[in-house]
């Protein structure tokens, strides 16, 4: 439970199209805290800033403004979304070395100068790269948190809205696993007012025979891929997950949300980052909702874990 009556704050690490999106949506959503913006490019930073403040009169009191690693001290939060970007055609893994390296130094200058507060990976490949600030940072895992599959769990609600005619908040289902190439949705679990999706009786066998859910999957899992390509980067609705995530822990709200957490061990997974929904609040995360997966969707997910396992022990931060 959140008693503190002081304003948040956040620092935003990396203020390229995702970390300045990201700043652009609390504010338009009018999550109460005060952001401070990083950027190698100093520069961009401020001009980020101050672009912001002045839409300040015209959405809700808020402050903004650029600074160093020391003006992050106090943070209660940080968002790390520095790095090199996905180029056409690329995946999340081939970035890793490169931002890896980038990781492990932002996370060491931020903890020098804010170690009580909470890390928010949003960099990909988050998985890999919020093991690697989880190592490097010896911050508790509850307090290393990654975007995970957030933005992919919006992707397939929004998509399995539209199949089925309703509006995809109301839609309960789940990707988890890498938040890449490997991720799977937990089918079995998916349901819309409690009905699941397989008990949704003709809707859902056609739905199955023609081959529309194999369709949605690969539309969520190739996304990035097409947004890409058509305009080079994806910011929109990944600065959204992100000031959701943002929202759920400083308003303490402890909300069900598909983030990249720390698995020691469940289920014979061990020791890696990947996408499950886990209760998110002011403490970081909470605890992990022990899904009761398929036989099948287990096994995807054992594969996920252990691709970035694989690529865990291959990177050098
Ligand atoms: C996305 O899925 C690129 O990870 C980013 O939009």
């Amino acid at each position: 439970m959140r008693t503190d009556p002081r304003t948040p704050k956040v620092g935003i690490v990396g203020s390229g199209l995702v970390g300045s999106t990201v700043a652009y949506t609390l504010l338009v959503r009018g999550v109460h805290c005060e952001i401070v913006l990083v950027d190698i490019n100093r520069a961009k930073a401020e001009g980020d800033a101050m672009d912001l403040n002045h839409g300040i009169p015209l959405a809700a009191p808020l402050s903004i403004r650029a600074g160093d690693y020391p003006d992050l001290a106090g943070a209660d939060l940080v968002i790390v979304a520095a790095g090199v970007a996905q180029k056409p055609g690329e995946t999340r893994l081939q970035l890793l070395q490169r931002n890896a390296t980038i990781m492990a130094e932002v996370t060491r200058q931020v903890v020098r100068h804010a170690p009580g507060c909470i890390l928010l990976v949003v960099t990909n490949p988050v998985d890999v790269l919020s093991y690697v600030a989880y190592k490097c940072s010896g911050l508790p895992a509850s307090r290393v948190i990654g975007s995970g599959t957030l933005l992919d769990t919006a992707r397939l609600r929004f998509l399995l809205g539209q199949h089925f005619g309703v509006d995809p908040r109301s839609v309960h289902a789940y990707v988890i696993g890498e938040h890449g190439d490997s991720e799977l949705v937990a089918w079995s679990l998916a349901h819309i007012a409690g009905v699941r999706l397989a008990e949704l009786g003709p809707t859902w066998e056609q739905a199955v025979h023609d081959g529309a859910l194999q369709r949605i999957f690969e539309e969520v899992r190739g996304a990035a891929y097409e947004i890409i390509r058509r305009k080079g980067a994806t910011y929109y609705a990944v600065a959204l997950a992100v000031a959701r995530l943002v929202e759920s822990i400083l308003q303490d709200q402890r909300s069900v949300l598909t983030i990249s957490t720390y698995v020691e061990e469940w289920q014979g997974i061990r020791d890696i980052y990947l996408g499950m929904p886990c209760v998110v609040g002011w403490s970081g995360v909470e605890r992990m909702v022990d899904l009761p997966l398929a036989p099948d969707e287990l096994e995807a997910l054992r594969r996920s874990a252990e691709l970035l396992r694989r690529a865990a022990d291959e990177v050098e931060p």
